[in-house]
This record gives structure tokens, C-alpha cells and sequence, in this order.
């Protein structure tokens, strides 16, 4: 059953819902492979601002996307991203970086590209797989959905404690502003905005720890396997 180009398991949420790391943790668990399709956009990104593309020519973005030399691979279960041979894991997460995905995210042609990579992918071996569009437009007949999120003071809270936990201290009320701001633009761009998929799953994980947050998509993906 889990050779079917639908044993997808689609992640979908706002800014700091644990996408990533309570999907990655869910594909370990399931023995399934993992997709961070916002690393893959974080990578477009900084190769875009790295070959001194206009920002605001879609045509160029588009053309140097395509010709990004992406390299996703899984070390000791920590995604490293790299652009040919150079390691961007860390430096895509910078907020540099994020501040200027939103001018690539609703480029046609990049997400074009990166779309067709990503079921690539996903036809490959079974997957978890998390972004803003998996669901609705990557993976549509993904056998399981979820609509991961929490309110908005709890992902701000564990988005500082993230940076707490490297060294760097936030400011709350900033950062609060900040996931709001990127919710806004990632809901209400025109191209693939973030959506709960109407079969999707909504897990709300405000007053959830990591560990059951794991444990409730691995029981949703066991009651159909
Ligand atoms: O998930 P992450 O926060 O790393 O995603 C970074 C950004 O990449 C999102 O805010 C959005 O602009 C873009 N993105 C997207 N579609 C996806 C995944 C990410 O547009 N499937």
C-alpha cells in the first residue's frame, strides 16, 4: 500500500505551528521520508539574492530557480540543504532570508519548479511532507491531511524559545508581530495561498506538548494504513 504515489502524509499551517519539526519527527516514527518544502523556497531564496537577481522580475527568478543545483539530504535526522556544493542549512534561516521569500513565494514559474520537485519527491517513497500548499495544490490526493496550529502567543512563545535555544534573545511583542505579518501575506497572496484543504485534518496544537502532537498524526495515519 505504501508504494502509491498518495501515501503522502500533507502538512499544511501557519508560521511556527511545529510543522517541521513535529513532521519530521512523525515521518521517523511512520519509517517515511521528509520534505521541508519552506527550506526549499529558503533556498531559492538566498541562491536568487546570491546571483544578484531582481527580486522583483518574476522571469528571472523563475529562470534561476531552474537553474539551482538543490541538494536536500538527511543527516543523522537534520535536514542539510545544499545549492551545489555549498551547505546553506543554516544561513536560509536567517531573517534576512525570510524577510525576502515572500517576493519568490508567488512567483508562477518558482513555484512551478519547485512544485514539480517536491511530487518528485513524494512519488518516489512514502512522505511527510510540510509547507503552506501541500494539501491543496502538491499533493491534492495525499491519502492524509493536516491543518497543524496553535494560536498565535504559543507559536510566538516556542518560535523565542527556538532562538533562546541558539543563544539569541528576541523580543516577544516583535516577533509576535513579525508571524503575523508573514501569516497575513502567506494567506492572502494570489498564487497557492496557505488554506486548510477541505479534507484536511485541523490539529490544534496549543495545549499540546511536541511528544503528542507526534503521537496524533501517527494514530490518524495508522487508522487508514
Ligand atoms: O516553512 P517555512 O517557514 O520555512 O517557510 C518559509 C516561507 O516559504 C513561507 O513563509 C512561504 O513564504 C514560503 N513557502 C511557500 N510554500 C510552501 C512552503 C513555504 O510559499 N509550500
Amino acid at each position: 500500500m505504501c508504494n502509491q504515489i498518495t501515501d503522502i502524509v500533507a502538512i499544511d499551517g501557519p508560521v511556527g505551528a511545529g510543522k517541521s519539526s513535529v513532521g519530521r519527527q512523525v515521518a521517523e516514527r511512520l519509517g517515511f521520508a521528509y520534505l521541508d518544502t519552506g527550506a526549499m523556497y529558503r533556498a531559492a531564496t538566498w541562491w536568487a539574492i546570491e546571483n544578484g537577481t531582481d527580486l522583483d522580475n518574476p522571469e528571472a527568478l523563475t529562470a534561476i530557480t531552474q537553474n539551482m543545483p538543490l541538494h536536500l539530504s538527511d543527516s543523522n535526522g537534520e535536514l542539510r540543504v545544499r545549492v551545489g556544493a555549498q551547505d546553506i542549512t543554516e544561513v536560509i534561516r536567517t531573517p534576512e532570508i525570510t524577510r525576502q521569500i515572500y517576493k519568490l513565494d508567488h512567483a508562477a514559474g518558482v513555484r512551478e519548479h519547485l512544485v514539480r520537485l517536491q511530487r518528485e519527491f513524494g512519488a518516489r517513497q512514502p512522505t511527510v511532507a510540510d509547507g503552506r500548499d501541500m494539501g491543496s495544490v502538491v499533493f491534492p490526493k495525499a491519502r492524509w491531511k493536516i491543518y497543524l496550529d496553535a494560536s498565535l502567543e504559543e507559536r510566538a512563545r516556542r518560535r523565542a524559545a527556538q532562538f533562546a535555544e541558539k543563544g539569541l534573545q528576541v523580543d516577544l511583542a516583535e516577533l509576535t508581530r513579525e508571524i503575523e505579518e508573514r501569516d497575513r501575506k502567506d494567506m492572502t497572496r494570489a498564487v497557492s495561498p496557505l488554506q486548510k484543504a477541505p479534507d484536511a485534518r485541523v490539529l490544534d496544537t496549543t495545549q499540546l506538548t511536541f511528544d503528542q502532537s507526534v503521537d496524533a498524526i501517527v494514530d490518524f495515519v495508522r487508522e487508514v494504513l
